[in-house]
């Protein structure tokens, strides 16, 4: 099964609302990208903007907290009406806050930079509900897919198919409809895209085409 989640950090931040129902027959999940100015240099979303949004749509929020304490935020996200948080490895105290997010009935994600090896994350494949692959540098949409990735991405997919572990793996950062064929290919099966479907003038088509483009990606490699 294949998902796709657009990413809310290339809509219309003055029209969130309208945004999701652009998107809404097309998406799967609905990306949030929480960014906290530390982690990343960029200032973007809080609890108080995911509350807003909950009231307007019944789609699964995937929170993705670029963060560096995302430790004392979960409960709020949670209490929001986010239905999973990512946190990042980068950030350390892994286990705990998985548990922690597991606690708070939330699908718990791990997320790992471009640049941070596989390794990071092998300790937790079975605790997270989800892995989620970076393929950009986290902080800003509209970059260029970073290919050096794909090889980590099939490699998590190899150890989680090899263990059993039904965590989902998800990529985020220059998906479009090309880019998407790579990732499904080596592994992925939760697509992000933020500047492909909102920088679309018809941005449900632009989702579609993504899942079109990753479905026919995952049948030729069955
Ligand atoms: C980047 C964010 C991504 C971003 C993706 O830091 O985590 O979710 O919105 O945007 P595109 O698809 O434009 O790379
Ligand atoms: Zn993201």
């Amino acid at each position: 099964m294949l998902r796709v989640a657009p990413s809310l950090l290339s809509a219309d931040f003055g029209g969130l609302a309208e945004a999701v129902g652009e998107v809404s027959a097309e998406a799967d999940w609905l990306h949030i990208d929480v960014m906290d100015g530390h982690f990343v240099p960029s200032l973007t979303i809080g609890p108080p903007v995911v509350k807003s949004l909950r009231s307007h749509t019944g789609l699964f929020f995937d929170c993705h907290l670029m963060m560096t304490n995302p430790g004392d935020y979960l409960e709020a996200f949670r209490h929001a009406g986010a239905d999973g948080c990512t946190v990042h490895v980068e950030v350390g105290a892994t286990a705990e806050l998985l548990a922690q997010a597991k606690a708070f009935g939330l699908r718990a994600g791990l997320a790992l930079n471009p640049e941070t090896p596989y390794e990071a994350i092998a300790p937790y494949l079975a605790e997270a509900d989800l892995i989620l692959c970076m393929t950009v540098h986290p902080g800003f949409a509209g970059q260029r897919f970073i290919d050096e990735v794909v090889p980590k991405i099939a490699r998590t997919r190899e150890e989680l198919d090899r263990r059993g572990l039904l965590t989902d793996l998800e990529v985020d950062g220059g998906i479009d409809e090309n880019t998407a064929v790579l990732a499904v290919q080596a592994g992925a099966r939760v697509l992000v895209a933020g500047s492909a479907i909102f920088g679309d003038s018809r941005p449900w088509e632009a989702a579609r085409r993504i899942r079109l483009a990753g479905e026919k990606a995952l049948a030729g490699h069955k």
